[in-house]
């Protein structure tokens, strides 16, 4: 049995306690949320222990994995703790919102005795793991261009609230996977962001970046939150790349269903459980992670890919301010 935690309880925090609670051989024990009385609810609900921070979770010895869902800009500090607690972590995407804090929380996964796993989703999701299975095996050739791009409604940039940038929220996803599925690093950046502010006022609406890779190939970025909420789908994804030899192509707006009730939607058809088991990219990933910690497999995602992920989106946000073509500067 493996003793589960999940430490922050928002939107995604809740999916992984669910998708925990549906796997057999786990157990989940702790939760925690610095909003006290969410932590309290659940855990009443579920029969688990609740805590008001990560600290006190860690604290009653409870937990052999935990999840943390925590807003990006405060991943570092409580990751550190729990790797250095001995306990397994699948730690939510952008592992970090710094360099810094990125590279020194590889340089303190290195050092656990524990299994430490970024939650970069897409790499769990079927169209994205054959799109990289494809371009590995030479079929689509030297990729020489492409775009990839990633829309939400405005809801989603409202429960954010400000506190990190579309960058990091929404482009880190593709960013990690155009890098994985093409197997080669961004090297230099330009980019704009658009005048117009999320609901907050504090962060841009749209981002859009022109990414060079190592090989000489330019993908274009898409990120933004601007989609008003009776838009039909709740995300608009796609990543097209194309090679010397061929071209790959995604396109999940749809999931290639359409439903119109009061209006039209395209309901997502990995949403829910099938006959009560889980299923979809998130439980693919809890699972590797799982399955990791059990020894059974290799840790599928690794924590200095997660953190040249979070190296680009810097250069992004560098870029977007000084107006220039900025190099990624890597780890040496
Ligand atoms: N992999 C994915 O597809 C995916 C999807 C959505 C969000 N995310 C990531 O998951 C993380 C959480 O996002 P969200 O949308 O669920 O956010 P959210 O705002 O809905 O939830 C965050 C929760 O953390 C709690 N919290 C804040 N500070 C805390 C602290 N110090 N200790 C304990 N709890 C604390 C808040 O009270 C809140 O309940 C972010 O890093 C986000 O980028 C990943």
């Amino acid at each position: 049995m493996v003793r589960v935690g999940v430490i922050g309880l928002g939107a995604i925090g809740r999916e992984h306690l669910d998708i925990y609670r549906s796997i057999p051989g786990v157990e989940v024990t702790a939760v925690a949320d610095f909003q006290r009385n969410v932590a309290d609810d659940v855990a009443k609900e579920i029969g688990a222990q609740a805590f008001g921070s990560a600290e006190e979770l860690l604290a009653a010895g409870v937990v052999d994995a935990v999840t943390l869902s925590t807003p990006d800009h405060l991943h570092h500090d409580d990751a550190v703790k729990i790797l250095n607690a001995g306990v397994h972590l699948l730690l939510e995407k952008p592992i970090a919102t710094t360099v810094e804090e990125s590279d020194d929380l590889v340089r303190v996964a290195e050092a656990a005795n524990v299994i430490a796993m970024p939650g970069h989703t897409l790499r769990f999701a079927n169209q994205y793991l054959t799109a990289k299975n494809l371009v590995a095996s030479g079929a689509v050739g030297d990729i020489i261009h492409g775009n990839v791009r990633r829309n939400n409604k405005v809801s989603v940039a409202r429960r954010v609230n400000g506190r990190t940038s579309v960058t990091f929220f929404l482009g880190i996803h593709d960013i990690d996977a155009l890098t994985w599925i093409a197997g080669e690093k961004v090297v230099a950046v330009q980019a704009f962001e658009s005048s117009q502010r999320t609901p907050d006022g504090g962060q841009a609406v749209a981002v859009t970046a022109n990414l060079r890779l190592e090989g000489g190939g330019i993908v274009a970025l898409e990120a933004a939150w601007g989609l008003p909420d009776a838009y039909p789908t709740d995300i608009d994804a796609r990543l097209r790349l194309v090679g010397d030899a061929g071209e790959v192509k995604i396109d999940i707006h749809d999931f290639g269903m359409s439903a119109f009730t009061e209006q039209l939607r395209y309901p997502v058809p990995f949403a829910g459980p099938v006959y009560g088991g889980p299923q979809g990219m998130l439980y693919e990933e809890l699972n590797a992670f799982l399955r990791a910690v059990r020894g059974e497999i290799e840790v599928p995602v690794s924590m200095r890919d997660a953190a040249d992920a979070v190296r680009v989106a810097v250069t992004i946000d560098k870029a977007i301010s000084t107006g220039n073509t900025e190099e990624v500067v890597y780890a040496s």
